[in-house]
């Protein structure tokens, strides 16, 4: 312990360790060390944010992908896997019951959906964009070219999720099918800043072969890329999957990883993810205590959400999006912080604006 509090304060005051550190860091599976590092979280965010926790109104658009991620509960082989594709009518009364609801980011999450193209996407971000001005529109729809990401940049798209997933190579091969490539993976992240969206990466925590050496590499990669936004929840078995024996990422190491973030990148967009909620009833409110800062409550109808099922026992499938609100709410109060009604956006975005 006497090791890793020093290792704290080096990680507090310099933003940096070695790889030796890291992994010491994360070896250190003690309750006390994971509590100072979230107490140190927690104050560097309240520095930057308060108490603010933001909302975003996720859209699972469509469960359709040409993808085949071997841990991914909708990936194109799984022919168990029932699948839906909202209209364009659907998405854009999500977005406004999201916005009557207080919403002011909405976020279009899908699988690589060729039937969403660069065409249809621009019409429904312009759309929505016409209906909600004051309103953030987050992509998450995968790799696409430079050209594309620009065309949707151009019809008012905000910012882009696209998680790295991992940025261990090896790993990276054997969690995907040989068509899919960690080069690309990251050209379409360095793309996307280079446009100017406000870029999230990310990775799953305990994905089957992950080291802790591997995450190590991750966090060295998000020093590098700077993403405005990362998103991180545990690795969860999907029965469908090749990986359905596999044991579940540990929430604590989440936990972990989430406070190390915090202090890698201060202003950092940091949700508690639905993920870190799954595998914890308490999940998403030890995330807000580790130092994360967003939630992002469902606004898909209900008639589709027991269907975006990337992984097994998913929570919040059943409710409507006003139940969601109304839960995430009380719960962020519960602990001591507060859901806010603002785009929240990145620091850097608001300098430039
Ligand atoms: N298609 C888009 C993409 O590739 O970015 C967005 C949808 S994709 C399903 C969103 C994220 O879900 C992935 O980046 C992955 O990290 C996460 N995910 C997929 N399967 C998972 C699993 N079994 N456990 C936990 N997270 C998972
Ligand atoms: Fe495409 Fe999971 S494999 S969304």
């Amino acid at each position: 312990m006497e090791r890793s509090e020093k290792l704290i304060d080096k990680l507090a005051q310099t933003r940096d360790l070695t790889d030796e550190e890291f992994l010491a860091l994360l070896e250190d599976e003690t309750e006390e060390t994971r509590e100072a590092l979230a107490a140190r979280a927690r104050e560097v965010r309240e520095a930057i944010h308060g108490k603010d926790v933001y909302i975003r109104g996720l859209v699972e658009f469509s469960n359709i992908c040409k993808n085949d991620c071997k841990y991914c509960g909708i990936r194109r082989s799984n022919r168990n896997a029932e699948r839906y594709r909202l209209t364009e009518e659907q998405i854009l009364e999500c977005a406004d019951m999201g916005y009557d609801l207080g919403f002011r980011t909405v976020v279009l999450q899908g699988g690589e959906d060729p039937y969403f193209t660069d065409d249809r996407l621009e019409q429904i971000i312009r759309k929505l964009k016409d209906r909600h001005p004051d309103c953030a529109v987050t992509l998450s729809i995968g790799e696409r070219e430079k050209e594309s990401y620009q065309r949707l940049f151009d019809a008012g798209a905000d910012r882009y999720l696209l998680r790295h997933e991992t940025a261990d190579e090896e790993l990276y091969k054997s969690l995907h099918p040989e068509e899919m490539s960690f080069a690309h993976r990251i050209k379409c992240l360095r793309e996307l800043k280079e446009i100017g969206y406000q870029v999230g990466a990310g990775f799953m925590v305990g994905s089957p072969g992950q080291t802790k050496a591997s995450l190590v590499k991750d966090l060295r990669f998000l020093q590098d890329l700077k993403p405005e936004m990362v998103g991180i929840g545990p690795f969860i078995p999907h029965h469908d999957t090749e990986y359905k024996d596999c044991e579940a990422g540990s929430v604590n190491l989440t936990l972990k990883l989430l406070s190390i973030i915090r202090l890698l990148l201060p202003d950092v967009l940091l949700p508690s993810t639905t993920a870190l909620g799954t595998a914890d009833p308490m999940g998403r409110e030890k995330g807000i205590l580790a130092g994360a800062n967003v939630v992002m409550p469902n606004l898909s109808p209900s008639s589709v959400r027991g269907k975006y099922l990337l992984y097994d026992n998913k929570i919040c499938t059943g409710d409507e999006a006003a139940e969601c609100i109304r839960c995430m709410t009380a719960r962020v109060a519960k602990v001591g912080y507060q859901v806010v009604q603002s785009r929240g956006d990145h620091v850097s975005y608001k300098e430039k604006n």
